[in-house]
């Protein structure tokens, strides 16, 4: 497997492939790979003949005080396991040569960007449309694949690809789970080994939630009962626990359309979200 730095080189593979009428998936990543993120990797693999992989860790969606200094950098880990899933291009480029000097245009999506998960990282979303549009257009792929885990992201994605005209099919994966629920993120790392007992329960919650709902108890009811249970476990604050419409994550009053129960939680200085389906 290849390992390009520069646009150039990623569109010299992307030609080659094209000319040989080979269709193009693309993951992008900010590394600290588990197997959430090879479950893109084989939807990709899936849907197109050639799978690239980016590893860029995007300073533009961490906010001043979150955690882009110490989130997980481990290339040649992570150049290993996307070599043995079978993806055939890492592109992993430097900040100058996703943000040069003077780069000054930002993607916003208003309205869906600012609910959420928006309400608590107010610049994150226009930091990942930003990346993710430039990734796009860079490697122009047929098909880009994202992870369900972050629901809203996935949302924000297929809306900024839909509004901007870009010809690419966004395809969401399902979150990959530890055995006891946990879904797999490359923040799970931060969890002290008692805090990592206790983060099982934000899914657990959640399920619960999403039965409730399901059995005709209303969303809005919903939120107090999941922050006392959390709160019991051993978690601090509850950014949200929300009960939205499945495509426009708008609120719900019951489970007549396809909804999401999405939540964002701290335990200790460890941030988690996650979302199920009700
Ligand atoms: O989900 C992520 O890892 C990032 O937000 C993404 C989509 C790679 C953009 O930096």
């Amino acid at each position: 497997m290849e390992v390009v730095r520069t646009i150039t080189e990623l569109r010299e593979h992307v030609r080659n492939w094209r000319e040989k009428d080979e269709s193009v998936g693309l993951v992008p990543t900010m590394g600290g790979l588990h197997a959430g993120h090879l479950s893109l990797v084989e939807h990709s693999r899936r849907h197109a003949n050639r799978t690239i992989t980016t590893l860029f860790v995007n300073p533009s969606q961490f906010a001043p005080h979150e955690d882009f200094a110490t989130y997980p950098r481990k290339e040649q880990a992570d150049h290993d396991i996307l070599a043995a899933a079978g993806n055939d291009l890492l592109f992993a480029p430097n900040v100058s040569e996703i943000y040069p000097d003077g780069h000054s245009t930002r993607v916003d999506i208003q309205g869906l960007s600012q609910i959420l998960e928006g309400e608590f990282r107010p610049n994150f979303f226009t930091g990942v449309a930003t990346v993710v549009t430039k990734l796009l257009l860079q490697a122009l792929p047929d098909v880009a694949v994202f992870g369900e885990k972050d629901y809203q992201q996935l949302c924000v994605i297929k809306t900024m690809a839909r509004d901007l005209d870009i010809p690419v099919q966004i395809i969401g994966a399902k979150t990959i789970r530890e055995e006891d629920g946990l879904a797999m993120s490359s923040r799970n790392q931060y969890l002290s080994v008692e805090e990592r007992k206790i983060a099982p329960v934000l899914y657990q919650v959640m399920a619960q939630v999403a039965q409730n709902v399901r059995g005709g108890e209303q969303p809005a009811s919903q939120r107090t009962w999941a922050e006392a249970e959390l709160t019991k476990a051993g978690f601090g604050a509850v950014d949200y626990v929300a009960v939205r419409d499945a495509q426009t994550l708008d609120p719900v009053r019951d489970a007549s359309r396809p909804a999401r129960v999405l939540a964002a939680a701290y335990i200790g200085r460890t941030r988690l979200i996650d979302n199920v389906a009700v």
